[in-house]
């Protein structure tokens, strides 16, 4: 599997992805002026957006050059327990210098579809056409989900939607509508870090590195070729040599 980096624990995932994150940040200020990041929800990042506010790092990071997106949202409000853009906030954006203009929630309060063609239209503002982001973070699910684009999502790769509305209503939790950037976006992007811990990963990480094209993570062909798979030896513990 191209691309693979095996932590011995968390922590030490957190680490080199918190070191690739300032390093990609620097070179797109340095060369664009702008850093342009879209964050992952659930559990894993948490340990790496609390890692970028000490201030070993944080001190070095363009704050004032840097623009936060997200890869997806649950439509519930920002401050719901569920929230991604909360759980960003708790653990990085209280705690960093970023310009209030920069952080580019989603709306998950309003109706999704509206929602979802509102935050369509500020990327577009945004990047001047179709969104080509420096950085995405992704997490994976048991599933194999990247964002929100779970296994037969429809529209997942739809070419003329970079936000799409994804009902969920079965595992895994939580089952709400969710919002999600589409699969080109996120192929479109200059760089990718895939951050995935834990044994309940194993298996569907295992089947990624297959090339098993059921689930969306076996998808992700970014345009640059820039994706690293950032897994902890539990995460990775079904992967052979050989894939
Ligand atoms: C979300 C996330 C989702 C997450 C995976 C892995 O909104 O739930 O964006 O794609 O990255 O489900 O979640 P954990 O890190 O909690 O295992």
């Amino acid at each position: 599997m191209a691309n693979l980096l095996v932590f011995p624990d968390l922590p030490s995932l957190t680490q080199r992805a918190a070191e690739l994150v300032l390093q990609t940040a620097q070179e797109a200020a340095a060369a664009r002026s702008q850093f342009n990041l879209a964050l992952a929800g659930g559990h894993t990042p948490r340990a790496l957006y609390r890692r970028l506010t000490e201030p070993d790092l944080a001190d070095h990071f363009p704050w004032s050059q840097t623009h936060i997106f997200w890869g997806d949202e649950r439509c519930v409000p920002p401050d719901h327990a569920d929230s991604n853009y909360r759980m960003a906030y708790e653990h990085l954006l209280r705690n960093v210098p970023l310009p209030a203009d920069h952080i580019h929630r989603m709306a998950g309060e309003d109706p999704p579809e509206q929602a979802a063609q509102r935050y369509q239209a500020e990327l577009g503002r945004h990047f001047g056409g179709r969104p080509r982001f420096d950085l995405i973070l992704l997490g994976m699910g048991e599933d194999g989900h990247i964002a929100s684009l779970f296994p037969n999502t429809p529209g997942i790769d739809d070419p003329d939607r970079w936000v799409i509305v994804v009902p969920h209503d079965s595992p895994p939790p939580p089952l709400v509508t969710r919002l999600s950037l589409t699969l080109p976006v996120l192929n479109a992007a200059r760089r990718l870090l895939v951050l995935i811990s834990g044994v309940s990963k194993a298996p569907a990480l295992a089947r990624v590195a297959q090339g098993d094209l059921s689930l969306p993570a076996a998808r992700l062909r970014p345009v640059e070729d820039d994706l690293s798979w950032l897994a902890d030896a539990d995460a990775a513990a079904h992967i052979s040599s050989a894939s």
